[in-house]
């Protein structure tokens, strides 16, 4: 006798700016990883929708479960959209805008130096230029108090990064060596509200950890690189332990606002006694997961975002997008933990808040075939004509060949490198 089968539909929606790259390669993957069975015996099926934008009324129904959103961080009509669907129609968000409005680059280094994370020195300094409201003139006369810029950034010490409030993309960010760059960077500033932040000087490492749900990949990123060299394909590049806190860190941000999607920039700097890692930029809304910056990690990416979004759906994870942030200061203003100690308390409440475990067993058990769909993409014709037409609408013609080559090497090294673990896994 067979089983009566329930089937259920979920739609995924994608709410996208420019590009093409990625979210081909999810639709692809999504489609052939078929039905998902759950424990239950449920059959979930999905459909994978690009989000038009357009006139909505406040109490209609959308036809999504999730969305994942690479466009609310610069057009806001969709943002509000977002904010709709999560207040009215329970849709799970990939991130929750209410979460990244409120708690831009500031509001998350006030949090995490509230947690006892090693955040650089920072201040925030009134802006330069008057603003534009009539009532700016009167009350910046009877109210803002006088001060030394040139005091305050002595007393951070240079050199010293200017940057603004809420951070995005190295818009407006200096490194200021002395008190004429100082002065030069403020006046340049205008209306923008700007922190002076103690630089980590002599970093070893820069570590980018890129989160989607309950998995992180730690990279090693240069800024300093074009686009196309910034991440390293590096698995060792941290001891075990600096590697584990740099994932904690990054798990820790995101559990404690909500972020399912987000990238963490840490500086690693060692001394006579161990290392330090520095958390400098984690309120990265909507993370770049373009190929041509991820190139090997990307077949990573496109897979977690595939599983986590799969996982929420089909086991209803209710989405959560406002913070809560009293048990996660409760083991800050415990005074008998070492940094060591409470790191590992907001670990296990992480891991608690994604349900890393869960979700472990759920991948193992449900999506055990998603390995192998993904690895077939990866290696086939149908991805190799994404990357090529990737490439040659990114770079200039004269750079196609050699940009084709250079990423076609990365990919193909990830599919060798994937074949070889899944051979292993099997053995
Ligand atoms: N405190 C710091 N110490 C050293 N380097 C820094 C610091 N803050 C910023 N930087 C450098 O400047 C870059 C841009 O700053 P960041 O805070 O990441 O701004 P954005 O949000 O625009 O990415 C960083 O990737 C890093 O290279
Ligand atoms: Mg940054």
């Amino acid at each position: 006798m067979s089983e009566a089968v329930t089937e259920t539909r979920h739609a995924i929606g994608l709410l996208l700016g420019t590009e093409n790259d990625w979210p081909t390669a999810f639709e692809t993957l999504v489609r052939r990883l078929g039905p998902v069975t759950d424990g239950a015996g449920t059959s979930h099926r999905y459909d994978v929708e690009r989000v038009t934008i357009e006139p909505f009324d406040l109490r209609q129904h959308p036809s999504y479960d999730l969305v994942i959103d690479r466009l609310a961080y610069w057009y806001y009509h969709p943002r509000e959209w977002l904010k709709k669907v999560a207040l009215m129609d329970g849709v799970y968000l990939m991130n929750s805008p209410f979460t990244f409005q409120a708690m831009e680059k500031h509001a998350a280094y006030c949090a995490m130096m509230r947690l006892g994370l090693k955040v650089p020195e920072t201040v925030l300094v009134p802006y330069k230029n008057p603003l534009d409201n009539a009532k700016y003139a009167f009350t910046a006369a009877r109210y803002n108090a006088p001060f030394d810029l040139d005091a305050v950034a002595e007393k951070i010490g240079y050199p010293l990064f200017m940057k603004p409030y809420d951070g995005g993309a190295w818009r407006g960010v200096s490194r200021i060596r002395d008190k004429a760059e100082l002065h030069r960077a403020y006046d340049e500033s205008g209306e923008m509200l700007m922190h002076l932040q103690a630089s980590v000087e002599g970093y070893d490492v820069f570590a980018r950890s890129l989160s989607i749900g309950a998995e992180t990949m730690v990279m090693k990123f240069d800024p300093d690189q074009p686009m196309h060299g910034r991440y390293s394909v590096n698995h060792d590049f941290l001891s075990p332990e600096v590697g584990d806190e740099v994932v904690t860190i990054g798990r820790v941000v995101n559990a404690f606002f909500r972020w399912e999607f987000n990238s963490c920039e840490t500086l690693v700097k060692s001394h006579q006694g161990g290392s330090d890692v520095h958390p400098i930029d984690y309120a990265n809304a909507c993370p770049d997961v373009a190929i041509t910056s991820l190139h090997y990690y990307f077949p990573w990416a496109m897979k977690a975002l595939v599983k986590w979004s799969v996982f929420c759906t089909a086991t209803g994870r209710p989405a959560t997008p406002h913070v809560a942030p009293g048990p996660w200061f409760d083991v800050a203003d415990r005074d008998d933990l070492s940094y060591e100690e409470r790191l590992a308390a907001y670990r296990t409440m992480a891991d608690d808040y994604f349900e890393t475990d869960r979700y472990g067993d759920f991948c193992a058990s449900r999506l055990a075939h998603v390995d192998e769909t993904a690895l077939t993409y990866f290696e086939g014709a149908d991805f190799d004509r994404l990357l090529v037409d990737t490439v040659t609408s990114t770079f200039p013609p004269h750079e196609h060949e050699q940009f084709v080559a250079h990423y076609r090497g990365l990919l193909a090294l990830w599919c060798s490198d994937e074949r070889t673990r899944l051979s292993a896994a099997t053995a």
